[in-house]
Parts: C-alpha cells; sequence; structure tokens
C-alpha cells in the first residue's frame, strides 16, 4: 500500500492503526513512513528534488524486499511527484504496488499544523516545504483516494484493510 498525501494529511495514523490490526490478527505488516526512515535509513537527505526521489527510490528497494519476504507493506511517503511514484511503481511491479491518495486539503493540513512545519514554512523557517513551496502532484489514477479531512479515522483505516484484504484475495 504506497500511501503519497501532503504532509499533515494522516498517512502515518493511517498506516500505524491498519498496522495495529493486522498485528493484533497475526499479520506480518510492516510500515516504512518517511519521517521515521529519514532518521535511520535515510539520514542525510534532504527535501531538494533530487533527495526525495532517493529517498522514495530506496523506501521502495526495502517494500519489494519486504514484499519477497512475505510481508504486508504500508508505506506512508509524501511521494510529490507523479515522476517518483511512477520509479515506486516500477521498483515494487505494477502488481503490488497498490497507489493510496490521502487526499486532505492544504488548508486542513495547515490547520492541523501537528509538527508546526506549516508555521516553519511561512516563516521561511523551512525551505522547500510541499504544497507550500515545493509541488505537490496529485496522483491521477489511485487504485484508492481517502478523503482524511470528511473521513474519521476508523472508517479511513477500514478502507485501508479492505485493500489489503481485497489484495490478499488475488493471490
Ligand atoms: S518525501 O517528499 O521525500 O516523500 P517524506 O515523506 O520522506 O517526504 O518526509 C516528509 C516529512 O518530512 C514531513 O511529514 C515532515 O515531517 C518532514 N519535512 C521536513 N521538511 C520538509 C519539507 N521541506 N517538505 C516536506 N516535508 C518535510
Amino acid at each position: 500500500m504506497w500511501m503519497t498525501g501532503l504532509s499533515g494529511s494522516g498517512k502515518s495514523t493511517l498506516a500505524r492503526g491498519a498496522e495495529r490490526v493486522l498485528h493484533d490478527a497475526g499479520r506480518y505488516c510492516v510500515v516504512l513512513d518517511g519521517d521515521e526512515v529519514r532518521r535511520g535509513l535515510n539520514r542525510g537527505l534532504g527535501f531538494s528534488e533530487e533527495d526525495r526521489a532517493e529517498n522514495i527510490r530506496r523506501i521502495a528497494e526495502v517494500a519489494r524486499i519486504l514484499l519477497d519476504a512475505g510481508a504486508i507493506v504500508i508505506v506512508a511517503v509524501i511521494s510529490p511527484t507523479r515522476g517518483m511514484r511512477r520509479a515506486a511503481r516500477e521498483i515494487v511491479g505494477e502488481r503490488d504496488f497498490v497507489e493510496v491518495f490521502v487526499r486532505c486539503p492544504l488548508e486542513v493540513c495547515r490547520g492541523r499544523d501537528v509538527k508546526g512545519l506549516y508555521a516553519h514554512a511561512a516563516s521561511g523557517r523551512v525551505a522547500q516545504f510541499t504544497g507550500v513551496t515545493a509541488p505537490y502532484e496529485e496522483p491521477e489514477s489511485p487504485a484508492v483516494v481517502i478523503d482524511t479531512s470528511s473521513t474519521p479515522v476508523e472508517t479511513s483505516i477500514g478502507v485501508l484493510l479492505e485493500q489489503v484484504r481485497l489484495r490478499g484475495e488475488e493471490r
């Protein structure tokens, strides 16, 4: 499940929520979260277009390894451009790549500002901030769209889990 969306759209919350349910059911599920991966594996990468592309390439490669090891993989990264997501799809493979658009209007993300980064972006303390001073290209034909501004968290998690279930049945 490749979740794309603005910072603060709810990607991590939904990924962790789905992970909790899957773990409780005894399923092998791994979450690759941009914020966390950037603290370890991808430490040193910034937010230029080039660094984001490298961040996403590595995450896609790790996702592929985990899929081959039998895991359900949930990725939560902004992955702001269509090109970056296309590259990820190529690495993961068409058959396994499920693009989930976590949609949330910029103003709602700004209002939530869980990490205070929208305020920092406005004051110029954070550069190249997605949706403000760096682009976010909405997916053209995502497999799933979850609008977190209008959908309760538990419902959104349910939508994600339903996708996991459907994909499992296809195998
Ligand atoms: S991506 O663009 O490379 O896909 P990723 O999902 O890994 O981004 O990381 C995004 C997270 O990094 C945000 O949720 C936010 O917490 C933090 N962050 C710090 N600086 C920026 C920035 N300039 N643009 C976007 N996110 C940023």
